[in-house]
């Protein structure tokens, strides 16, 4: 039997004789970055040299961990984080490049935060502005637990330091790949979050990534409509137990 699933792997797949044209057109290209011009800004230390281990430890380190000290991470650890996952690393002819690939260069992805625990900074829900390396403050408060429910109840959405929340703007990629788009969607989330999960793990820390999620409640908690951008991912990160 033929479900959505097969529908879609089946209908995406390029055919050397029968490929989608349509082709680029460069006015109507989708915004690569979101911002929240009216939020409250955290500034991030840039952080050249976390320490930490090196390539081979942290990979054969790297493991999913569910329990976390109490014990809040600093402000530079979360930046480090941040930009060692999704960050700014070089710029070609104009074009910015970030640590994690993706196809055509065309980042679908946004990263949020739920902050439990961080020096430095209050409980709340914020949005990593990329090209500034700051975050956007969108709403203040204790969402922990409202984070665990959204994602099958995982408790260790509340008792992590910080939740990590991906979600896909889908017309950035559908602009050039059209309904391939979401096969390469994910495949970014992928990259951007073992990214952080190796680089936490440089650093002492550890987490686990989370794809059970309810949608529509992950997706209200940050205001998006779910269709043209929704959350995909999430991944928890604090000091193992
Ligand atoms: C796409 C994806 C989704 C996952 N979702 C969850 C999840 O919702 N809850 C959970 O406890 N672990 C989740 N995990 C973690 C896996 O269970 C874990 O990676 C696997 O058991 C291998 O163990 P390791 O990460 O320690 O090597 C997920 C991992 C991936 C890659």
């Amino acid at each position: 039997m033929s479900g959505i699933g097969d529908q879609f792997q089946s209908q995406t797949k390029y055919h050397r004789d029968r490929m989608p044209g349509g082709g680029m057109d460069f006015a109507s290209q989708p915004e690569l970055y979101k911002s929240y011009p009216d939020a409250d800004i955290v500034d991030l230390p840039f952080v050249k040299d976390p320490g930490g281990l090196d390539l081979y430890d942290a990979l054969r380190k790297r493991r999913s961990v569910r329990r976390f000290a109490e014990r809040a991470i600093a402000l530079n650890q979360l930046a480090w984080l941040l930009w060692a996952s999704t960050g700014i690393t070089r710029t070609e002819d104009g074009w910015a490049f970030r640590s994690a690939p993706s196809a055509g260069a065309l980042y679908p992805i946004e990263t949020y935060l739920c902050v439990n625990r961080v020096e430095g900074m209050g409980p709340g829900l914020y949005h990593y502005s990329i090209p500034n390396h700051k975050l956007e403050m969108l709403t203040k408060g204790v969402f922990g637990d409202q984070v665990a429910a959204a994602a099958l109840d995982q408790q260790m959405c509340n008792q992590c330091d910080v939740v990590f929340v991906w979600s896909a703007v889908f017309a950035r990629s559908k602009w050039k790949y059209k309904q391939r788009a979401y096969r390469y969607v994910y495949m970014d989330a992928g990259h951007i979050a073992e990214n952080l999960a190796l680089a936490a793990t440089s650093i002492g820390l550890a987490g686990c990534h989370i794809a059970a999620l309810y949608d529509d409640q992950a997706n209200a908690l940050f205001d998006l409509d779910g269709i043209h951008e929704s959350v995909i991912y999430m991944t928890v990160i604090g000091k193992p137990a």
